[in-house]
């Protein structure tokens, strides 16, 4: 198995969406493991971005308050870089669809330009790109492996699809060391919860905290969730590895459960709480997956990796950590 201890002690890191839910929880790790740590993130407010995700380790990273599109930033902030974990992103699959320009310019445009810079400036950094499950689509086979065919249902899916291509060919053309980590839905603390722009969950753990009824849109979708510090492993361990360069791998859950079993879960795990089945509203129908869970053996294989943390003792952690700091997050 890859070991990732030891390795970023000293080594220059830059995180981009490093405020983000992902991007902070990896800072912190990255923080403690002795790495000199430069977040990048425009804390646009309808982004997960916050700057409470980084409370107390203030003095032990720098922050940059700017926009991934801005090529000249990008250009002064890759310089010198060992590592560059590459996670600024629009997130919402509906944003995308009202506004699809905007996805376009950070998802897509943005990821080339920061490997412009890389090309220009820093030929030697080493890149973890966050990329996303929902470029497969609706599957046409379950566990969905690497292979399985990719037909994004909205305009986020395809414009991630482009940032991964770029990085892979940037891998393959100029020998910049990239892999691409494809994230199911992953859930922790410091995750968005104000809406449900980031994550369905998020919102469900916001509305339970408040005594609240959520809603379950359909219920019988299967999904795989993936627990924050199982992420962030992976994410070290991709960086420390040099046989995932142009790779491309799938993340996945330690368990598979529909979106019904996953509310009363909730429910169970918080000691109370209410919810309702609703149908889709007609908008997010159009761009639902149905059911999904992703196969993470090539994963496993290469770098040792596998989701360690259950569902019931994730959500447990999450709940405990928006017990505290929900006034934070909403
Ligand atoms: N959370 C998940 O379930 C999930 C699933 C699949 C893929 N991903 C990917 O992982 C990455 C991180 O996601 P997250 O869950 O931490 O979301 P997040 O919204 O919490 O983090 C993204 C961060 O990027 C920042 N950002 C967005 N546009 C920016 C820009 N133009 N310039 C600078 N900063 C910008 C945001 O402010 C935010 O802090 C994203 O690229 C996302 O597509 C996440």
């Amino acid at each position: 198995m890859a070991d990732s201890t030891n390795l970023f002690v000293g080594s220059k890191v830059l995180i981009t969406g490093g405020m983000g839910f992902i991007g902070s929880n990896l800072a912190r790790r990255l923080i403690e493991q002795g790495a000199e740590v430069v977040l990048v993130d425009n804390l646009i407010p309808e982004y997960g971005g916050n700057l409470f995700n980084m409370d107390g380790g203030e003095g032990k990273f720098r922050l940059n308050i700017a926009d991934v599109r801005d090529e000249h930033t990008m250009r002064y902030l890759i310089q010198g870089q060992d590592y560059l974990f590459n996670l600024a992103g629009q997130t919402s699959h509906l944003d995308s669809m009202h506004d699809p320009f905007t996805d376009l310019d950070i998802n897509s445009r943005a990821q080339l330009s920061i490997l412009e810079a890389c090309r220009k400036y820093n030929r030697t950094i080493k890149i973890v790109f966050a990329s996303t499950r929902q470029l497969y689509g609706r599957p046409a086979y379950l566990p969905v492996d690497e292979q399985h065919r990719r037909r994004p249902v909205d305009v986020n899916g395809i414009n991630k699809m482009a940032g991964e291509e770029y990085h892979i060919l940037y891998n393959d053309v100029y020998g910049i060391r990239a892999c691409i980590l494809r994230l199911t839905n992953t859930y922790g603390p410091r995750m968005r919860i104000k809406d449900a722009r980031q994550t369905f969950l998020g919102l469900w753990i916001r509305l339970i905290l408040e005594g609240k009824p959520f809603e379950v849109w359909g219920g019988p979708q299967l999904r795989d969730f993936t627990y924050i510090d199982d992420a962030v492993e992976a994410f070290l361990l991709a960086a420390s590895s040099e046989d995932v360069n142009g790779q491309v791998f799938n993340l996945g859950g330690e368990c598979v459960i529909n979106l019904k079993g996953l509310a009363d879960l909730l429910v169970e795990v918080n000691d109370g709480g209410q919810y309702v089945v609703r149908p889709f509203p007609p908008d997010r129908k159009t761009i639902d997956i149905g059911d999904y869970y992703g196969d993470f053996g090539h994963i496993r294989s290469t770098l040792g990796w596998e989701p360690k943390i259950p569902l019931r003792e994730g959500l447990s952690h999450t709940l405990t950590f928006y017990k505290t700091h929900l006034q934070r997050y909403t």
